[in-house]
């Protein structure tokens, strides 16, 4: 098996103003620079209204930034949308697409999560694109098809392990407490990293990286990130403390 290096993202969702967003960029991206680093790259993923604040203060540090979302047109009338472009203009290399929050508020379906990676991928950002059932597909015992279905409809033509990231978020367990069990999650991560072997071959597939989001904290992380198939986390809530974040990447 190749092996993966690890992603620790933070989705800070809509969290953070100007003072308490610095701090914990800071507060990060110290931690690196006073070293040893963890095993796994580090990522956090602000607003759209720190990103560039956030993306100048870490600057060379070793922590990357990126955004929670893009439009799927380079430019043009999309009043309060933000162009993949302008997000790697401010320094990010990443953007997520398709969290299950986009899905939901915002009514966004695979072909338009789809489009938007490739606009993502257009502007030379990895794109990290989500996936994941509800609690009702879950109990229907639809997990693995509606899995499956949501990754080959929304994964971006031209997808790679260079450029392409997935995000397992199981939606009952986002910011729920409530956390995949080991085998839930592994079960799904293979299944999806089938599929993608399926679409992209076994060679890009054994090297695609799959997070696992959704209530990841210090005192699960450990058995997750040691999963065969987890290649790291999309955290939400507890990116939002330095010490937790940390502790998260010290368990790759
Ligand atoms: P959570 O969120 O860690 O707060 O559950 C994860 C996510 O939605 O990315």
């Amino acid at each position: 098996m190749t092996a993966r290096r690890k992603l620790i993202a933070g989705n800070w969702k809509m969290n953070g103003l100007k003072s308490d967003g610095l701090a914990l960029a800071r507060g990060i991206a110290d931690r690196l620079k006073a070293g040893p680093a963890p095993a796994c790259d580090l990522l956090v993923c602000p607003p759209t209204t720190l990103v560039a604040l956030v993306a100048e203060a870490v600057s060379g540090s070793g922590l990357a930034v990126g955004g929670q979302d893009c439009h799927a047109k380079a430019g043009g009338a999309h009043t309060g949308d933000t162009a993949a472009a302008a997000l790697a203009d401010l320094g990010c290399r990443h953007v997520i697409v398709g969290h299950s929050e986009r899905r939901t508020d915002h009514a966004e379906t695979d072909a338009v999560v789809k489009a938007k990676a490739e606009a993502a991928l257009a502007a030379g950002l990895i794109a990290i694109v989500c996936i994941g059932e509800t609690l009702a597909q879950r109990d229907e015992g639809r997990t693995i098809e509606v899995n499956r279905s949501q990754l080959l409809n929304s994964l971006p033509d031209g997808a790679t392990p260079d450029n392409a990231v997935i995000a397992y978020e199981p939606v009952w367990a986002i910011g729920t407490g409530r956390v995949a069990t080991p085998a839930q999650a592994q079960e799904v991560h293979a299944a999806i990293r089938a599929a993608l072997a399926e679409r992209l071959g076994s060679d890009a597939a054994g090297r695609m990286r799959i997070l696992y989001g959704g209530s990841m904290k210090p005192d699960n992380a450990l058995e997750l990130l040691a999963l065969p198939d987890v290649d790291g986390g999309l955290i939400g809530g507890a990116s939002l403390k330095v010490a937790d974040f940390w502790a998260i990447a010290e368990s790759c």
